[in-house]
C-alpha cells in the first residue's frame, strides 16, 4: 500500500488517501471548466455534478438553463444545448447520453439509457433504450440489454 494515494473520477471527484485512509474528498477541474466554458448556472452545475453524477465529458460550449429535469448519471458532451422552445424544457431521464453538437429543446422527454448521436436536433420525445441521431433526429437502433447493463455498472 502506498503512503499517499490520489484517486480521480471522471465526474471531477478527487480523493486523497494517506496510509489507506481517505483524508480528503473534493471536486475540482470539471466544475471550474464548466464555470469557465459553459453557460450553466453555477449552483445548478454543482448540483448536477455532485448530487446527480452528471458527467460533462468535455465541458465546452454547453448551454443549459436553470431547471431540475436532468436525471442521474447522464453524459453531456461538448457544444450541447438543452433548453427552451416555446416555453418548454426537456426532461432527460437517468443514464441518457447527448453527444457533441446536439440541440435538445422543448417540453420533450428523453427516455432512460437513450443516446442522442452527435450533431442531432431533437424536438420530440425519444423512448427509453434507443439510439437516435440526425437533423431532425430519427431512430437508429435499440440499445442491446448487455450494453445497458454495462453502462449502469
Ligand atoms: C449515434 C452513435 C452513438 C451510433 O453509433 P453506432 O451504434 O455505432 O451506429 P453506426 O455507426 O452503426 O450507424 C448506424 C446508422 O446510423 C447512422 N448514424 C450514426 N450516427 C449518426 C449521427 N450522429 N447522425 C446521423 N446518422 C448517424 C449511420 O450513418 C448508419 O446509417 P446507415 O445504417 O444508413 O448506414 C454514433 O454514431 C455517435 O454519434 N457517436 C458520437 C461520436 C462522437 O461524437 N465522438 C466524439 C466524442 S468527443
Amino acid at each position: 500500500m502506498k503512503f499517499l494515494e490520489k484517486k480521480r473520477y471522471p465526474n471531477g471527484k478527487r480523493e486523497i488517501y494517506i496510509a489507506g485512509h481517505r483524508v480528503l474528498t473534493y471536486w475540482c477541474d470539471k466544475l471550474k471548466r464548466v464555470k469557465r466554458n459553459c453557460d450553466i448556472p453555477l449552483d445548478y452545475a454543482k448540483m448536477l455534478i455532485r448530487k446527480k453524477n452528471v458527467q460533462f465529458i468535455h465541458p465546452v460550449g454547453i448551454v443549459m438553463s436553470d431547471l431540475d429535469k436532468i436525471g442521474y448519471n447522464c453524459k453531456i458532451y461538448q457544444n450541447v444545448s438543452i433548453g427552451n422552445k416555446d416555453g418548454g424544457f426537456p426532461t432527460l431521464e437517468d443514464n441518457v447520453t447527448v453527444h457533441a453538437n446536439s440541440i435538445v429543446v422543448g417540453n420533450i422527454r428523453i427516455g432512460k439509457n437513450s443516446i442522442i448521436g452527435c450533431g442531432s436536433v431533437v424536438l420530440h420525445d425519444i423512448p427509453a433504450n434507443e439510439i437516435w441521431a440526425g437533423n431532425p433526429a430519427h431512430f437508429i437502433k435499440k440499445i442491446p440489454e448487455k450494453a445497458i447493463e454495462e453502462n449502469q455498472s
